[in-house]
Parts: structure tokens; C-alpha cells; sequence
């Protein structure tokens, strides 16, 4: 469905995108992580016709995004800027309206479409909304509602969940999957990893123009990951187990908080069976052992070479104390 083959927009002085080769299959959902200033909007207004590139292509249902093409590849596309403009004065109702005027949906038809975007979006409630008075999610959800009136296949969302609360988060991440379940294809960028991890079949993690990593999310968390961090719950005095962990050898470096133990292994499968036997035989009660697994972060910190900034690889945002920077911590402390 997009495909591009060595697309590189230079625009001097080593900043572009460089040699690209992505591919988004149909029916998936691919998230195009990096930091900010690393290319991801270039890429998208390179995918969406806003801008030439300086070589290679880029093909949406292997037609070549090219300025004789591009009424054909805006029908294809929903395309969801960064930053889009908004109609203050107008209402949800009157503002969709008008982009199906845009759109030169037909008047007769807008109803239902308008009414369809407001389905998959879970907005139908805004209707009578002033633009001006949305909140930051619902502005989202608007400006999502607005990029699929023209019932495109392939939606490319420009960093979509930028500045949403947790709650706005859930709720976009939900209606992306009810899209991908509708049959659409979709590209989105984030610059923040565990937005995206949970919705993606399919990742590319850019770094200063280049894509570094790309593939199927776990795949990618496989092959990167440094090292699996170990949750337990134990029904005993956590600093005896904390005690115990740390003279397990491959047991890195492990953080207590209440009756939880997190632990950075460094050893086999078949040695987290092994810990867990030491463990008991030290008088640990293990009542439950998972490994954690949203690991995009450490995959994604390892990739970029950003992993040696320092402790506490588990990385920013992970909610939980991290095993790294707080080896050896009690849970008073
Ligand atoms: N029109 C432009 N002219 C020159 N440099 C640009 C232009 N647009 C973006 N850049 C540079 O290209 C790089 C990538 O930018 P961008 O694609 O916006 O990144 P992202 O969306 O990942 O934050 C940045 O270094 C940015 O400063
Ligand atoms: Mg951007």
C-alpha cells in the first residue's frame, strides 16, 4: 500500500530524510517512531505529494507520488498534519460540512459521511460543539473525523496522540484500531514509544533522516533488547528477597517497591526457572514471575545508540521504579 525506494529529501547541511526504504503492507498499522527532528514529517509530506524529493520514490498503491498523479493519491490518502488549521467560529457539525464541500462530496451525501466519521471517531456527541471550545483530544478526534470524510484507504497521521492526557490516549488508540479493523491502512509518527507500541503491527525507528530499525514490533524488541527486566510478586519480607536476588548471578541490578521485585536479568529462559528455585530455596515466597514486556523503549534507546546515556535503561516513563537507578533501594527509602 506505501512503499517508498530509496526517497531522500536533502535539504543541506546533513538535514532530510536519506535512502528510505519502508513498506506498509494492507491492513496494518505502522508506526513511524523518532525523535523530534529526526524526519518524520518530511517523510509524510513526501508520501502525501507536499513535497518533491530530491531522489528515489514513493509509491501508494504502487502508483508513484508524482505531481501528474497526485489527484489519484489524494483520494487514497487521509492525510492528518502535526498542526492543523482550525475553524473557531464554526461548529463540529458545520466544520465537517464544510470540508465535505471541500471534498466536493456531494450535499445530498454529506449526511451519512459526516455521520460515518462520527461513528469511527466516537464524536457524534461534539456535534453542536464550537470548534474554538474543544479540548486538545476532541480537537484530535475532530481533525481525524475531518481527514476521513473522503472514505480513503490509507491514513497517514502525523504524530496524532501529540499532547493528549491518558484518557484522550486510550481513546485515539482505540479508534485507530476500530480503522484498521474497517479496512484501512495506517501510517502514524510519535516521537513518545509507549504510545504507539500497543497499536502497531509495525514499526521504522528514524533517527537524523535514517531509518535505523524497522519491522514487526516484537521482532524488533527481540533483537534489540538488552537485557529482560523480571516482575515478582512476593508473599514474603521483600529486603530478604532483594538479598537473595542480587547472589543470583545473572541477576543484574533489582529494585523493591511494597511486596514487588523488579530485577534486570541478564541470563537464559531456562535460568529465570532456575532463579525462581533459588529463590524459593532462600525462603522467598514467589507468588507470581512475568517478564515484562513493553520493551519498544529499551529496543528503541538501544537502536539509536542512545542506550549509554547513563542508568535506568528500562528508560523514561515507565512508571515503575527503575531497576537501574535504584539498585539496592529499599521501599521506605
Ligand atoms: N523546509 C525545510 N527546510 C530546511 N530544513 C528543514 C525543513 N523542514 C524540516 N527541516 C529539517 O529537517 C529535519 C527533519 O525535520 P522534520 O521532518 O520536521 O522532523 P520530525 O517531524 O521528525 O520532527 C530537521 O532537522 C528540520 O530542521
Ligand atoms: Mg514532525
Amino acid at each position: 500500500m506505501i512503499r517508498t525506494k530509496g526517497l531522500t529529501k536533502d535539504y543541506g547541511g546533513g538535514r532530510g530524510v536519506f535512502d528510505l526504504d519502508l513498506h506498509v503492507p494492507k491492513g496494518r498499522i505502522f508506526g513511524y517512531i523518532g525523535p523530534n527532528g529526526s524526519g518524520k514529517t518530511t517523510t509524510i509530506r513526501l508520501l502525501c505529494g507536499l513535497l518533491r524529493p530530491t531522489t528515489g520514490q514513493a509509491f501508494i498503491n504502487d502508483i508513484e507520488v508524482r505531481s501528474r498523479n497526485l489527484r489519484e493519491i489524494r483520494r487514497l490518502i487521509g492525510y492528518m498534519p502535526d498542526d492543523f488549521g482550525v475553524y473557531d467560529h464554526m461548529s463540529v457539525w458545520e466544520y465537517l460540512d464544510f470540508f465535505c464541500a471541500a471534498y466536493r462530496i456531494p450535499p445530498k451525501e454529506r449526511k451519512e459521511r459526516i455521520q460515518q466519521v462520527f461513528e469511527w471517531t466516537e464524536a457524534s456527541d461534539m456535534r453542536d460543539y464550537r470548534v474554538a471550545s474543544l479540548s486538545r483530544g476532541m480537537h484530535q478526534r475532530i481533525g481525524l473525523a475531518r481527514t476521513l470524510l473522503h472514505d480513503p484507504e490509507i491514513l497517514i497521521l502525523d504524530e496524532p496522540a501529540s499532547g493528549l492526557d491518558p484518557y484522550a490516549r486510550v481513546q485515539m488508540r482505540a479508534t485507530i484500531c476500530r480503522l484498521r479493523d474497517a479496512g484501512k491502512t495506517i501510517l502514524l509518527s510519535s516521537h513518545i514509544l509507549p504510545e504507539l507500541a500497543s497499536v502497531c503491527d509495525l514499526v521504522g525507528i528514524i533517527e537524523n533522516g535514517r531509518l535505523v530499525a524497522t519491522g514487526a514490533v516484537d521482532e524488533i524488541t527481540h533483537r534489540h533488547r538488552e537485557h529482560v527486566v523480571l516482575t515478582l510478586s512476593i508473599d514474603s519480607d521483600a529486603d530478604r528477597a532483594l538479598t537473595a536476588a542480587l547472589q543470583f548471578p545473572a541477576v543484574g541490578e533489582a529494585a523493591v517497591s511494597g511486596n514487588e521485585l523488579r530485577l534486570v536479568f541478564n541470563g537464559t529462559r531456562a535460568q529465570v526457572a532456575d532463579l525462581n528455585r533459588f529463590l524459593v530455596e532462600h525462603d522467598v515466597r514467589v507468588m507470581e514471575l512475568k517478564e515484562e514486556e513493553t520493551d519498544l523503549e529499551s529496543a528503541f534507546l538501544a537502536v539509536t545508540g542512545r542506550a549509554e546515556a547513563g542508568p535506568g535503561k528500562t528508560g523514561p516513563g515507565s512508571g515503575n521504579p527503575s531497576p537501574g537507578n535504584a539498585a539496592g533501594t529499599h521501599r521506605d527509602s
